[in-house]
């Protein structure tokens, strides 16, 4: 016997819809905003699409409230430009925007309830919206207390509906902590169209804005500041900054990496340390931790480095973190040095993929990597053999060595 269906909720029957062919949808041409902060425009794939919604996480303190608010005062001189402020009082941010040098025509709610905040921003229809911060709107038809993951779970959906209805570019500030996701955004990243990520150190004025996620664009785009009294201030060159060692140093390497579709110079530092562990030490900041193992691994074995009893710390330039193998070369070249104790030698870039036998593979687009190289004066550029440009092809991890370090090839330790 076949099961009756349960009655229909509501006492209506759900009706059968027409599904139409795909090349029938009619679409708008989304001409995206500008948002007046060029780092963010470049993250955000060429600008701010209408009507989405993108997650802006990062750690406290890191700089998310300036950048959108630098970004809000930019837009609100075109554009209807609303602030909902759930975390700071409308004074404080105030001044804020005058240590940022004024707010333009920038609206501002404090407000953390989520029934007002939807109304609102259907009765107002502001063009781009901010909401700093997710965990601090609430609703009380949600049971749980403000910032749990339901709270804001439903916060999200609610305020996707309304951007997409309402036509609201939507931004939304999410903590995350260093432990990762408490109530935390990343129960938000299948919701949104884009996730960036504010990272860098609190410390040190660097910070750096990558995509996670983005359904408009690619998600390798880097942006990178600089936190100043007077706001982020973009860098246009941050292989200039990142991409410099000094001469004659012991353990450290220039190589360049491919972020989206930009090259990047990258200083990397290495320590090779003796090491009493029986495990020792492989220690990377920036770095993939078993793309560091394999890279020692094939340092010991395919150029007789004697990485085995010792700690091997590798450390990348201004907080940037690398996820493509193209930049292996580069640390293999500080981590030999380090262990040598001999310096690389003046001039030198190295890019190109290690394999396991200690063969180097071609790294994508290498042409505008040396072009990048070149640019910032590294007359040596060690690339893998095929590479179009490389002033030195290099075939296997041992050779690039040779060519990097010199001859001396008597380790220290
Ligand atoms: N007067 C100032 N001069 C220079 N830098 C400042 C000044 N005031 C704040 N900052 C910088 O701004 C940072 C805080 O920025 P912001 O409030 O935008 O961060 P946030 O990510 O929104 O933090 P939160 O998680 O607390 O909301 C501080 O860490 C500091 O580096
Ligand atoms: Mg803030």
């Amino acid at each position: 016997m076949v099961a009756e269906a349960p009655p229909p909720r509501g006492g209506r029957r759900p009706e059968a819809r027409a599904p139409l062919r795909l090349v029938e949808v009619v679409t708008e041409e989304a001409a995206r905003i500008t948002t007046g902060v060029p780092e963010l425009d470049r993250v955000l794939g060429g600008g701010l699409v209408p009507a989405s919604l993108v997650l802006v996480g990062g750690e406290p303190g890191v700089g998310k409230s300036t950048l959108l608010l630098m970004a809000l005062t930019a837009m609100s001189d075109t554009r209807r430009c609303l602030l909902i402020t759930g975390e700071e009082s409308a004074p404080q941010v105030k001044l804020r925007a005058e240590r940022l040098g004024g707010a333009g025509n920038v609206e501002i709610l404090a407000e953390t309830e989520l029934e007002t905040v939807c109304e609102t921003l259907e009765r107002d229809r502001p063009a781009v919206c901010v909401i700093d911060s997710v965990q601090t709107i609430w609703s009380p038809e949600v049971g749980s207390a403000p910032g749990s993951v339901s709270q804001v779970r439903e916060a999200a959906a609610r305020l996707l509906r309304v951007a997409k209805e309402a036509g609201v570019a939507t931004f939304l500030v999410g903590h995350v902590t260093k432990d990762g996701s408490v109530a935390g955004p990343r129960v938000l990243e299948h919701l949104v169209d884009c996730v960036l990520q504010f990272e860098g150190d609190r410390y040190h004025a660097h910070r750096v804005l990558r995509a996670v996620k983005n359904r408009f664009g690619s998600t390798n785009e880097l942006g990178v500041f600089e936190m100043t009294g007077t706001g982020l201030v973009g860098v246009p060159d941050p292989s200039e900054l990142f991409g410099r060692t000094h001469p004659g140093e012991v353990g450290a390497a220039v190589t360049c990496t491919l972020e989206g579709t930009r090259p990047l110079l990258l200083e990397i530092q290495a320590l090779v340390a003796p090491s009493d562990l029986a495990m020792p030490r492989r220690v990377g900041t920036g770095v993939d931790p078993k793309r560091l193992a394999m890279i020692v691994a094939v340092l010991s074995r395919h150029a007789a480095l004697p990485l085995g009893t010792a700690d091997v710390f590798v450390n990348v330039a201004g907080g940037v973190r690398i996820d493509e193998p193209g930049a292996d070369l580069g640390i293999a070249l500080a981590i030999a040095s380090a262990a040598k104790g001999v310096p690389v030698h003046d001039g030198v870039a190295a890019f190109g993929e290690i394999g396991l036998t200690g063969r180097l593979r071609s790294a994508a687009q290498a042409e505008r990597r040396v072009g990048e190289c070149r640019k910032l004066g590294l007359r040596t550029v060690l690339a893998p053999n095929g590479t179009k440009g490389a002033a030195v092809e290099v075939e296997t991890l041992r050779h690039a060595l040779v060519a990097g370090l010199g001859e001396r090839t008597n380790s220290s330790l």
